[in-house]
């Protein structure tokens, strides 16, 4: 089989789109197949917090790729632009991490305690200056750990406009076409079956979020991918009451740029069903009120829910599956498939293209939990 392309990208959310446009943008012909609509899945029904900081749970290898895709961010959104015209809505005005009872205090302050041990800006904030900084927040909120340099972003947005980049850079973006099968050349892929053709291809990369389970399944491999689903609502605002993100334990809120406020999100194991529930949307509803008592006053915009792609470890599952040569893997971002979309994309269209990696990927191997099943 002679290839048709170098790299064939499987699933069409953040991660992959940025997958088919890093690669594309490396001059590689690239073919992206995705079952449904581009961000049809978790990226599509994401808030788009760019939170890497307040992700974070200690400085290790994690922490740095979280980072290291904030950074990517900060000047992806003018690339995109000017590639596809489309504008993706960043926003950088930091994360509050807001206290309403002591222990979550203690907490945020051992967090403020290791990030500024590790050199990344952080800072206290009491009562009167969490409202000093965000006015219409509750008078509960006793104090934050202020990140300035988190964002956000549109998700939906982002992921079409990594779509329409990658097109421009010559790759086909192929909607409504499932990948059925690998096509193997003894222990090396040569390429990836549909119901309509064959694609022969040089790599083939996995990115197809929570379906990655039963679409490795499919496709001969195993991988440990599991839904958790998350429900969000939306609140219309003409200009948002609050400009930083801001999160508690039981919720977080998200001001976009076109005046609605995101409220998210919970966090559901076990479950496919993307509905919202009612249920969901009174404990998202009551957090938000309490956090943010003017929401109490504005038309409810909507609410919808999506499947995180967890691993065991919270960590994603990126790198060569080892078993065929030449298939990669990039899925299991769980709840920082946004945030870590750009430098996911660039390592592993790196890695296809049989280049170096700007990252050390080994922390993030598929292959980790090999022997504890
Ligand atoms: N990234 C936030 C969430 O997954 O809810």
């Amino acid at each position: 089989m002679n290839p048709s392309a170098d790299v064939v990208v499987v699933g069409g959310g953040a991660v992959g789109c940025s997958v088919a446009y890093h690669a594309a943008r490396r001059g590689a012909r690239v073919v992206l197949l995705e079952a449904e609509t581009v961000g049809s899945g978790a990226s599509g029904a994401a808030a788009g917090m760019l939170a890497a900081q307040a992700e974070a749970r200690g400085p290790d290898s994690f922490l740095d790729l979280l980072l290291e895709g904030r950074k990517m961010h900060r000047k992806l959104g003018a690339e995109l632009y000017e590639v596809t015209g489309l504008d993706a809505e960043y926003v950088w005005e930091g994360t509050l991490r807001v206290a309403l009872s002591e222990a979550h205090a203690k907490d945020l302050s051992e967090a403020l305690r290791w990030q500024r041990e590790a050199g990344l800006s952080a800072r206290w904030l009491d009562g009167a200056e969490v409202r000093e900084l965000e006015p219409a927040l509750s008078a509960g909120i006793s104090g934050a750990l202020y990140l300035p340099e988190d964002g956000q972003v549109n998700s939906p947005r982002l992921v079409r406009a990594l779509a329409l980049a990658a097109a421009r850079n010559r790759a086909e973006v192929s909607e409504g076409e499932p990948a059925s099968g690998l096509i193997r050349q003894r222990n090396r892929i040569a390429g990836v079956r549909t119901a309509r053709r064959e694609i022969a291809a040089g790599s083939v990369v996995v990115c197809g979020g929570v379906a990655s389970g039963t679409l490795a399944r499919h496709l001969g491999i195993r991988l440990p991918v599991a839904p958790v689903k998350g429900q969000i609502l939306s609140v219309e605002t003409i200009t948002p009451p609050i400009t930083s993100n801001v999160w508690d334990e039981e919720c977080y809120l998200v001001p976009k740029r076109d005046g609605r406020v995101i409220v998210g999100a919970t966090e559901e194991p076990g479950t496919h069903d993307r509905r919202p529930t009612l249920g969901g949307v009174a404990g998202l509803s009551g957090a938000a009120i309490g956090l943010l008592p003017h929401l109490a006053r504005r038309p409810f915009a909507g609410a919808w829910g999506g499947l995180r792609p967890g691993t065991p470890d919270g960590r994603p599952l990126i790198g060569p599956a080892g078993d065929p040569e030449g298939l990669l893997i990039a899925t299991g971002h769980y709840r920082n498939g946004v945030l870590l979309a750009p430098i996911t994309g660039d390592a592993v269209s790196a890695l296809a293209l049989g280049e170096q990696p700007a990252v050390d990927l080994s922390p993030f191997s598929p292959l980790r939990f090999e022997g504890q099943r």
